[in-house]
């Protein structure tokens, strides 16, 4: 797994911009963080990818160089994910796209629930670079659910996991779940309530990036 709060980078002051509940009043800065962490996620992934030798011209002459070998399909969970993923797609400019509409089920139990998905639009996704975003890994119960919803789509050559704030729980269940992707996290918080939030993360994503409650 990598953290990116284990290095001394200017991901820890966004991600504590993220965090303080004053800032988080701009939506727009909320949602300019979350993409620029995207950016810094896309550059440290773009260090495992696949690059070939080729020359461009310039205006003075020729230069080797290297450009991206592999295909990339960039992959997130509505609605809250469209920030970090926009982030990834700012960097990955040619990555084909696709979208899981989730949504927490209904259960018995009052503060259990399932994942439910109800909408899933994806190119085929055989040996391209798989990369899944989701500003909070909680439960880890969503992100399983899509990448597993993925391969409907095709196998894919690697899958990455991108998720601003993680839960301890939600680090070891995607570990022991899904032990063929690689996961990649701004902060790893101890705790989750009652009703699976981080504890302290920084609240519904989803709401501080677009609105509600
Ligand atoms: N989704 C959120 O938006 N926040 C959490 O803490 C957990 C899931």
């Amino acid at each position: 797994m990598f953290v990116l709060t284990e290095n001394n980078s200017v991901a820890n002051h966004f991600l504590s911009e993220l965090r303080d509940q004053q800032i988080q009043l701009d939506s727009m800065r909320f949602r300019r963080n979350l993409e620029r962490l995207g950016e810094i996620f896309a550059y440290e992934i773009s260090k495992t990818l696949s690059f070939q030798k080729t020359e461009v011209s310039t205006q003075l002459g020729v230069k080797k160089t290297y450009k991206l070998s592999q295909e990339v399909v960039l992959v997130t969970i509505l609605r809250a994910g469209l920030p970090l993923h926009q982030g990834l797609l700012n960097y990955f400019d040619k990555a084909e796209n696709a979208f899981i509409g989730a949504y927490r089920g209904k259960h018995d139990d009052k503060e259990a629930f399932e994942i439910e998905m109800d909408y899933i639009t994806s190119p085929d996704i055989h040996d391209k670079v798989l990369i899944i975003s989701d500003p909070m890994l909680a439960t880890g119960k969503s992100i399983e659910k899509a990448y597993h919803a993925m391969l409907r789509y095709g196998i894919p050559a690697k899958t990455h996991i991108v998720s601003a704030i993680a839960s301890q729980r939600g680090v070891r269940f995607i570990q022991a779940r899904l032990p063929q992707c690689r996961l990649w996290v701004g902060d790893v918080d101890d705790e989750m309530n009652s009703k699976s939030y981080i504890v302290p993360g920084l609240g519904d994503a989803g709401d501080l990036a677009f609105g509600g409650k």
